[in-house]
């Protein structure tokens, strides 16, 4: 064959945080219906099969070209069984059909909807599926029992389920800063998860606060809450102690100062005039936004950046890494090296990769 027609020889590596993976690359037809499997395998609660299929996908997204033929994939990694054979019909048909007939199904477009719903997990929409519902809608003239996160997720429905654009990030942003800093002037305020990847479309705005002196972000989180509350700022809100403190204690428990991390799930009440200049004064146009808060002190900011930074497979490949080729113990708060019995301290991300025996892998590429 001539040398075009020679099929590049591609080494990846195995794990997703040790390969760089951008945003825009070459097969989003074919990792957007891994992703649909993926999907469908988180609603029936199938772990290991939705892990497979995200590793499937997330190996085509690090790919330098689209893939053309199925002699392509062979030397790749985390490539399964059941991934190739869908990749295989697609390359072959232009379509998979379990892929589509997933995509058709009222089960999966049920669970699509029902999970949608803010505050609502697999198992309750799974309850309410088999119950026979189908829609938010459903759960409003059946008169279900809600929670208080559910009637908000109910309410704002449409809204949460709009794209939030990287400009209503930046506007929320603006809002933020000037809460933590009218509270804590000399506090650090990052913008974390998908817009510090690059995207320029989320579900959520993420941030993460911290402050220099060691303490100082103590209680910040009620008052931030409290400051945006006086402002009208907040449709919703739910202040909680990070999830990790109820967890049994993993080795990457921090010994000390865990008590101060919190996290707040919020919803923003964001005017339309701070956004489109051109919006119509008269009309109260306004726009409900998924907002996320995490404080954490200074001493794990750095776990606690790249803990909230993403991609979930992302992190969650560099977690699998630690245990499995570092007998580290990696979590937002701290690292743990198990064969030295002590915790590794970092001030930056890159201190952290280096503690993994990674290289360095920027935001821009953890798209994983
Ligand atoms: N995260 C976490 N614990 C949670 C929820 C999220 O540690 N209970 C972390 C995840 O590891 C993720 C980051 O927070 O990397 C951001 O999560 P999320 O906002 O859900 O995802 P994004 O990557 O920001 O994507 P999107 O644009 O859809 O918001
Ligand atoms: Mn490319
Ligand atoms: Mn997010
Ligand atoms: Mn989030």
């Amino acid at each position: 064959p001539k040398p075009s027609e020679v099929t590049p020889v591609i080494r990846m590596k195995s794990y997703a945080c040790q390969r760089r993976t951008p945003l825009k690359h070459h097969n989003s037809f074919l990792t957007e219906a891994l992703e649909i499997l993926a999907e469908n395998a988180e609603f029936s609660e199938n772990e290991g099969r939705s892990v497979a299929f995200r590793r499937s996908a997330s190996v085509l997204k690090a790919l330098p070209h689209a893939v053309r033929t199925i002699d392509e994939l062979k030397d790749l990694p985390c490539l399964g069984e059941h991934s190739l054979s869908v990749i295989k019909e697609i390359l072959e048909d232009g379509t998979s059909r379990e892929v589509e007939s997933t995509r058709q199904s009222e089960q999966f477009q049920a669970m699509k909807a029902l999970t949608g719903v803010f505050g609502v997990g697999v198992k309750t929409a799974d309850r309410w599926v088999r119950e026979g519902l189908r829609s938010p809608l459903d759960l409003v003239d059946t008169g279900q029992k809600l929670n208080h996160a559910q009637q908000a997720g109910v309410q704002y429905y449409k809204d949460l389920n709009t794209p939030v654009t990287r400009k209503e990030a930046m506007v929320i942003s603006v809002i933020v800063e000037k809460a933590v800093k009218a509270l804590l002037p000399e506090a650090i305020i990052t913008l974390t998860g998908g817009f510090r990847r690059g995207k320029e479309v989320g579900h959520d705005v993420d941030f993460l606060i911290t402050h220099p002196e060691e303490g100082a972000e103590e209680k910040l989180m009620p008052k931030i809450v409290n400051w945006l509350e006086d402002q009208g700022l907040l449709l919703y809100q739910k202040t909680t102690r990070n999830s990790y403190l109820e967890s049994k204690d993993g080795p990457a428990r921090p010994p000390s100062n865990m008590d101060r991390f919190e996290r707040c799930f919020s919803i923003f009440k964001l005017e339309q005039s701070k956004i489109d200049s051109n919006a119509h004064a008269e009309a109260s146009s306004w726009r409900a936004i998924r907002v996320d808060l995490v404080v954490s002190p200074y001493s794990q900011f750095a776990f606690a950046t790249l803990g909230w930074t993403g991609s979930k497979l992302f992190e969650r490949e560099l977690r699998r890494w630690a245990g499995q080729e570092k007998g580290m113990s990696l979590s937002s708060h701290a690292l743990y090296d198990s064969k030295k019995k002590c915790y590794l301290q970092a001030s930056s991300e890159e201190e952290i990769f280096t503690h993994l025996g990674l290289e360095y892998i920027p935001p821009s590429e953890r798209n994983a």
